[in-house]
């Protein structure tokens, strides 16, 4: 078996010279400004080590990659009821499609498209005025990364709630179904703010090291969900966690991961460890160039794809 430090470090290496890096998100403006060269790669193992390389340390905005978090509160809260207001399947479609709400009576497909977040955010603002729903789902991440100075990036939640035209059309045509409980500008306003979320590839990995691990962490003594649960979420991600781009990621990664358009993806590898990469430049499907190129590298240097080395 290759040394860890010795792939990690070798990955970061090359994706540094990587000339092909994708392009920035530009629909949020503010994350139209980050540079396209940086690379970082955390990796988080169940004995509590972390292994970085590149710009491990950088805070990025996690966006898209907030949903795995809101998605294991939601199912705190609430349980299976869930799923009778958002679907468990690929959706084929892009993250911000409005098309299948319709022929799908305003019930989105999965928890990580667009449509399937904004809803369960709304089960996670129940009973809870905006302000305290954002506040525990920073307290949870924090917990889960154990580090308190994770923060809101404000000028990046400013930036996507000014432009959230589509989600703020998907949320209102959800509401026309009966599928929203609260008004569209409160949870779409706790949306922007989970997904403005900054966070370094390091907090991240560690923050994703319950689901690598049985849905606890065995070292501290702390369950976070029930191994079963843990296994579900993770079974979405592989399945949904990277949209249209879902199938292709499985195929060449062969883990579960969730991205994010900041260009973070957290990867899951079941019972040895929570990855995650970033680099801010996106696919054709909205999904990090290198970030999926590096945890390919990696899946195939450890064997660690869950469908075999
Ligand atoms: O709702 C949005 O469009 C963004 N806040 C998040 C989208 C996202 O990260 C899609 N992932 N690749």
């Amino acid at each position: 078996m290759p040394d860890l430090s010795d792939v990690v470090g070798g990955i970061a290496d090359a994706m540094a010279r990587e000339q092909h890096r994708g392009d920035v998100a530009t629909y949020i403006p503010e994350l139209a400004k980050v540079d396209p060269g940086q690379f970082g790669i955390a990796v988080a193992t169940l004995d509590d080590g972390v292994h970085v390389a590149g710009d491990a340390e950088v805070p990025f905005s996690i966006q898209s990659v907030s949903k795995v978090f809101t998605l294991t509160l939601a199912l705190g809260a609430v349980g299976d009821a869930l799923w009778r207001r958002v679907g468990r399947e690929p959706s084929g479609n892009a993250f911000n499609s409005i098309v299948q709400l319709e022929y799908e009576q305003g019930v989105p497909r999965n928890p990580f498209i667009n449509a399937g977040a904004l809803v369960v955010t709304d089960v996670v603002l129940a009973g809870h005025q905006p302000r305290e729903a954002i506040g525990s789902i920073l307290r949870f991440i924090r917990w889960l990364a154990d580090d308190e100075s994770i923060a809101i990036d404000e000028t990046v939640a400013r930036s996507e709630a000014g432009t959230a035209y589509r989600n703020m059309a998907l949320a209102a045509y959800m509401k026309s179904f009966g599928n929203l409980a609260h008004p569209v500008e409160m949870t779409l306003g706790v949306y922007v703010h989970q997904c403005a979320i900054a966070m370094t590839c390091r907090q991240l990995a560690t923050a994703g090291r319950f689901l690598a691990d049985g849905g606890g962490r065995l070292s501290t003594g702390h369950r976070v969900v029930s191994p079963e649960r843990a296994r579900r979420i993770n079974a979405l991600m592989l399945t949904c966690g990277h949209y249209d781009g879902s199938g292709d990621f499985a195929f060449r990664v062969g883990l579960p991961g969730k991205s994010g358009v900041g260009g973070g993806i957290l990867a899951i590898v079941p019972g040895r460890a929570s990855v995650a990469v970033w680099s801010p430049g996106l696919n054709q499907h909205g999904n990090s160039l290198l970030g999926t190129l590096a945890l390919e590298r990696l899946a195939k240097a450890m064997g660690w794809s869950v469908f075999g080395p």
